[in-house]
């Protein structure tokens, strides 16, 4: 049994998914072993906390901005809990490359557009949104990839398309496509998981 580690900075739906599909026996062949939060009162850690799943606030910030405390600190805790495997799933910052390095081709991303579009620096939550409306265009999605370094790079491993509608705000298409990540992040997970299985 692989041991998962959630990182999310916000509401926390698409941890919600991966936990339903691990309950309901979709993704199997791993645990959620463990929530990092940069964020204390997010919907994550409170929805970790709800359902006993161990939950970290850790943040760059606790750590007097130092870059290099957070991520031992970081390293520590996802070595301590012998975390597998690392799901980015609506985390607001950049994970360091350290732990992308300790822990490559275990870390993968969900994006809410098509990447390699909309992807990059400051490319996060309703921004990409604005970004895909503003462009005129009539399709965007969400994306699952490996993450190798810079913003959004990395081999992608599952995407698929929503319609932009004209009259769609970025909040109503942000809902849209967050319906397409909750079904295609536990599948990405179980390609991750299966793959990592086959090779040790
Ligand atoms: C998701 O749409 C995710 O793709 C996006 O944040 C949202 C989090 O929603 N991630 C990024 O923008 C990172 N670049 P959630 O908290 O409800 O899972």
């Amino acid at each position: 049994m692989l041991r998962l580690a959630v990182f999310a900075s916000g509401r926390g739906s698409n941890l919600k998914a991966i936990y339903e599909s691990i309950k309901n026996g979709t993704l199997h062949g791993v645990e959620l072993a463990l929530v990092i939060s940069n964020n204390s009162n997010s919907g994550a850690i409170v929805f970790a906390q709800a359902n006993h799943i161990p939950a970290r606030h850790l943040s760059q910030l606790k750590y007097a901005n130092d870059a290099v405390s957070f991520q031992n600190e970081l390293l520590k805790v996802l070595a301590e809990e012998q975390i597998d495997l690392v799901v980015l799933a609506g985390y607001m910052k950049k994970l360091p490359d350290v732990v992308v390095g300790t822990y490559r081709g275990r870390v993968i991303n969900i994006h809410p557009a098509l990447l390699p579009a909309f992807g990059g620096a400051g490319m996060f939550g309703l921004h990409v949104h604005n970004a895909v409306i503003e462009s005129g265009k009539k399709i965007s999605g969400a994306t699952v990839h490996f993450v190798e370094g810079e913003y959004d790079s990395g081999k992608i491993i599952i995407q698929e398309t929503c319609p932009v509608f004209n009259d769609d705000t970025a909040e109503s298409l942000a809902e849209r496509i967050n319906r397409t990540e909750h079904n295609i992040l536990p599948k990405a997970i179980q390609i991750v998981v299966d793959s990592i299985e086959e090779n040790t």
